[in-house]
């Protein structure tokens, strides 16, 4: 069993969620990298990206992946949907555990997607060109960085922790 389990996947995928289930499940402590964010900023995502911009919102980011990354202990790690942009993300999370992709349809997230919170989704209109857009920009990436990818379709948030939970264990 790897020492981290890392969930990537776009806005809305369900990170927080299933990741609240697996530690219940695993009994390991979960880390979300935008709380770790808000609270060594003392901002909301929101205001971090309004004032200090996307760019040091993503070192921030990259910042917290290194320092969990870091740390000894098994942990359930909720990513931010961006972090994955990040090359040495990518690679970190992948050599510190396992990584496992979250992987609604993109007509679900449409459907799910709440901008709240959500700078990069806040003023666009049309939610599902925007979502569309992003997706089509990561979708690679968040491949490149998975070990695995979990269809979230028809599946509750607390089967989808099941089956990641038995993947974990497996040797
Ligand atoms: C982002 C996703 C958000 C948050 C920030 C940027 C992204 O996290 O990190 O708004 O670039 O996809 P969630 O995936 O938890 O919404």
């Amino acid at each position: 069993m790897t020492s981290k389990l890392w969930l990537i996947g776009m806005m809305s995928s369900g990170k927080t969620k299933v990741g609240r289930r697996l530690s219940e499940r695993s009994g390991f402590p979960l880390v979300d990298t935008d709380d770790q964010i808000v609270e060594q900023a003392g901002m909301t995502i929101p205001q971090i990206f309004a004032t200090h911009g996307e760019p040091a919102f993503r070192s921030m980011e990259s910042e917290e992946v290194a320092r969990i990354a870091g740390r000894s202990e098994r942990l359930v790690v909720a990513t931010g949907g961006g972090a994955i942009l990040d090359k040495a993300n990518r690679t970190l999370m992948r050599e510190t555990g396992l990584v496992v992709w979250l992987k609604p349809s993109i007509a679900s997230l449409i459907a799910k997607g709440k901008t709240k919170n959500r700078p990069l989704l806040l003023g666009h209109a049309d939610l599902a060109s925007r979502y569309t857009e992003i997706w089509e920009a990561r979708k690679h990436l968040y491949e490149e960085a998975a070990h695995m990818s979990i269809p979230m379709d028809g599946k509750t948030r607390r089967q989808a922790a099941e089956e990641i939970w038995r993947l974990w264990q497996a040797p």
